[in-house]
């Protein structure tokens, strides 16, 4: 294109309301050189028209030209030579790159993992299996409309107008201490912790928690207790850390270790005293003692992941298995996925007095950990009182959403079917024989625009117990009894030529 010519082509670029009229002229002005550029009708090498000439034929001010040639000049478009000039640059930001980006899904192929370490096996084995797509009652899944966003953005924005400059740096020295020492007390008072302000690290939530035990508490080959059934994506994190995984099955008091369990001495034990996951479950009293006496007679380490104990609807809150141990022997990690949303990627990680220094340098030097701000603007939310005040409205909200989905459940014990008595967290779990087969009935609901997924999918070997997780967080009250009813009728199907 010839200099003469930019402006008549200009003309002609604005004059087709191709950019949004709210859209300022120095900005319309912008887009159209860069596209022009981008798209090769003007060349590398070409000279740009001077502000003054394509300001009076624009009929625009010399400013707006100025602003339009500053950004292209800041973004690498073109290049300003002193006397002579601004010139289209030899060396594109986009490298003339006219394709869009394509936004479709790669499908798996058998040789996909070739190349990759068996860490990186192991962490990829689950890729592209799972289905996103959120139905009524897919486990996991929370009622986000319920989250205070509008609170939440003045918070946000609170931190912003004057940040201090600290809270735009990585997070040094666990995390920040007002968002440490207000979880500190939500420990100390809801959940029986035991601690010092010291000793809570603010983590990118549960996997990261999990992960960093993993890397700095045992080496590869050293075994790992898990709960049989139990939380696939702890599996997953530890089985990447190249632990040997020994699943123990659990019964009406939690984690039950068989003798021959405790001779496979372990170097860490995962579990969920609070609230088994998926079953539900209280650990008893008995079972947390011999748990603890245990880690501490091998040295071995606990992991207790309280997950979701905010949500528990009847009764007292239930005391941490951190808070009965004499030994310095649990780790204790809590979320902020199920009471904030799980995108925040917050949690925190409470560990022995002898291991805080350790574990401040390894999350910082493994993690580089951050987002402060978003960490300042959560500790004002807990001390203004608003996380409480939120948790109380989910509990209300979710305690109803679980008592309707039970009642429109009941009839299933007209097939032999059982409703998990446990009355707390998000999901609740259908049992049944071990003889039905659950994966066919998920798949039947699942025809219905109900996913529900098989308790199966959670245990590891052959005699996996049967069943249904229903997560009951995410549909909205009034349509509860409506899909509670199919799904009842789904099981009833499944299971009908079986006697109770
Ligand atoms: C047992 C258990 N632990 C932890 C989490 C939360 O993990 P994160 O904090 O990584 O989101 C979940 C989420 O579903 C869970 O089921």
């Amino acid at each position: 294109m010839k200099q003469l010519v930019l402006s008549e082509w200009l003309l002609t670029q604005l004059s087709q309301n191709k950019f949004p009229k709210r859209m300022p002229t120095h900005r319309r002005i912008y887009e159209a050189i860069r596209q022009a550029i981008s798209d090769g009708v003007l060349a590398s090498g070409t000279r740009l028209p001077s502000t003054r000439s394509l300001s009076d034929e624009l009929s625009v001010s010399r400013n707006t030209i100025l602003a339009a040639f500053e950004q292209l000049l800041d973004e690498g478009y073109v290049a300003a030579q002193t006397g002579s000039g601004t010139y289209v640059a030899y060396n594109q930001p986009d490298g003339f790159s006219k394709k869009p980006i394509s936004t479709a899904t790669i499908e798996p192929k058998p040789q996909d993992d070739a190349g990759l370490s068996r860490r990186g096996k192991a962490a990829a084995g689950s890729l592209n299996r799972q289905s996103h797509e959120v139905q009524p009652f897919t486990p996991g899944e929370d009622d986000y409309s319920q989250f205070p966003t509008m609170l939440w953005r003045r918070l946000l924005n609170r931190q912003w107008r004057a940040p201090d400059p600290s809270l735009l740096d990585y997070g040094h020295a666990g995390g920040y201490l007002p968002l440490r020492m207000a979880i500190a007390e939500y420990l100390r008072v809801s959940r029986a912790v035991n601690l010092t302000v010291d000793q809570v690290l603010i983590t990118a939530g549960t996997q990261q928690s999990i992960d960093l035990c993993a890397r700095l508490l045992t080496d590869h080959g050293d075994r790992a207790w898990i709960e049989n059934p139990g939380y696939w994506a702890a599996r997953r994190v530890l089985e990447v850390n190249g632990l040997q995984l020994h699943p123990v099955s659990v019964d009406n008091e939690g984690m039950a270790p068989s003798t021959k369990d405790f001779r496979a001495t372990p170097k860490l034990i995962y579990t969920t005293p609070s609230h088994q996951y998926p079953k539900g479950m209280v650990m008893s009293y008995g079972r947390r003692r011999l748990l603890l006496d245990y880690a501490e007679s091998r040295k071995a380490w606990i992991i207790e992941d309280d997950y979701d104990s905010e949500f528990r609807f009847e009764g007292r809150p239930i005391s941490s298995l951190q808070g009965m141990d004499q030994n310095a022997r649990v780790l204790y990690m809590g979320t902020f996925s199920k009471v904030m949303y799980p995108g925040i990627r917050l949690g925190y990680l409470v560990v022995p007095p002898n291991l805080v220094t350790s574990f401040k340098s390894g999350l910082y030097e493994l993690q580089r950990p951050g987002q402060v701000v978003i960490q300042a603007a959560l500790a004002d939310f807990i001390e203004e009182g608003h996380f409480a005040n939120h948790i109380r409205r989910l509990r209300q909200t979710y305690a109803e959403r679980r008592k309707l989905l039970q009642k429109s459940l009941a009839t299933v014990a007209e097939v032999g079917a059982r409703l998990s008595p446990v009355d707390s967290g998000l999901h609740l779990v259908v049992e049944f024989d071990q003889e039905v087969d659950d994966v066919r009935v998920a798949t039947m609901a699942a025809e219905h625009g109900l996913r529900v997924n098989p308790l199966s999918n959670y245990g590891i070997g052959e005699k996996r117990e049967k069943g249904l997780i229903v997560g009951y967080a995410y549909a909205a009250t009034e349509n509860i009894s409506k899909y509670g009813n199919v799904l009842a009728n789904v099981i009833k199907a499944g299971l009908k030529n079986r006697t109770p």
